[in-house]
């Protein structure tokens, strides 16, 4: 995938991991559209990037989806980067907690169905495109759960099994690619209550994105993911040699 003259949406783009990759992309020589729910840290992010504009709004509330996805049409139908950034999780004890089906709802409708959706009201336009992509950011919770984040894991491991049938959908067509980036603990506002100031930089996430769109890697651990990658892939490779 070229790195520059492309126009990406990046959902979540005023801070943390989006406005990392926003940044980066930016820098590159692309058009940079960035969203959040925060007109102000909107307006913050856009004065740390060239050649971008903002598109406030919730990603987790359909009417906003379909506003955003009908600006993007209208307004800036050159978009042929889609990063689905945006996420929700809740740090908390299953042994304390009474309502964690409502925060498991949450969670699940920020990081999974709206997902889906948004990709799918933006699919046909990155269809005409000669060259397109869809990046998922998941997480290392694709590989694992943890206590501290009981109903997490399975919205991120959702949104990676939604990831590999698109890509599996669209591999003929050869003009869309998927990727997916699997953070592991990332030191930014959203990991704070789970320790995030011990995590890497978001722009180390940011980064191993760069190169993987330049190189067409569709899978993208990043950092201590690697190791889970790496197993996982030899897991399946011996499990082939064994059958045959
Ligand atoms: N940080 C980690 O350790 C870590 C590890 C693995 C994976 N991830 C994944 O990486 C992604 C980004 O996380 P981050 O750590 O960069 O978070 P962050 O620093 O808290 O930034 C989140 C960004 O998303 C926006 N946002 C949140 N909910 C939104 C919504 N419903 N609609 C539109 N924008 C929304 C926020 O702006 P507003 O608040 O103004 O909306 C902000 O721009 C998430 O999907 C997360 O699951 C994070």
């Amino acid at each position: 995938m070229k790195t520059t003259g492309n126009t990406v949406f990046i959902s979540g783009g005023s801070a943390g991991i989006g406005l990392a990759i926003a940044k980066n992309l930016s820098a590159a020589g692309n058009k940079v559209i960035i969203n959040g729910r925060n007109e102000e840290r909107l307006t913050n992010a856009l004065q740390q990037l060239d050649n971008a504009t903002a598109i406030q709004g919730d990603l987790s509330i359909e009417a906003d989806r379909l506003r955003i996805a009908e600006e993007l049409k209208t307004k800036h139908s050159d978009v042929n980067i889609i990063i689905n950034n945006a996420g929700a999780a809740f740090g908390y004890l299953l042994s304390e907690t009474t309502n964690t089906h409502e925060k498991a709802q949450i969670e699940m409708n920020t990081n999974y169905f709206s997902v889906i959706h948004f990709t799918e009201l933006l699919l046909p336009l990155l269809l005409e495109k000669e060259s397109a992509a869809v990046v998922n950011i998941s997480s290392i919770a694709v590989y694992g759960s943890h206590k501290f984040l009981p109903t997490y894991g399975a919205t991120k491991a959702a949104l990676h099994s939604y990831t590999v049938a698109l890509r599996q959908t669209y591999e003929e067509s050869k003009s869309l690619q998927v990727y997916e980036v699997y953070p592991p603990l990332v030191n930014t506002e959203f990991s704070a209550e789970i320790g995030g100031a011990n995590g890497i930089p978001p722009s180390e996430v940011a980064d191993e994105l760069f190169i993987a769109l330049e190189k067409d890697q569709f899978e993208v651990p990043v950092g201590e993911t690697k190791a889970y990658a790496a197993a996982t892939r030899e897991a399946f490779a011996s499990l082939s040699r064994n059958r045959g």
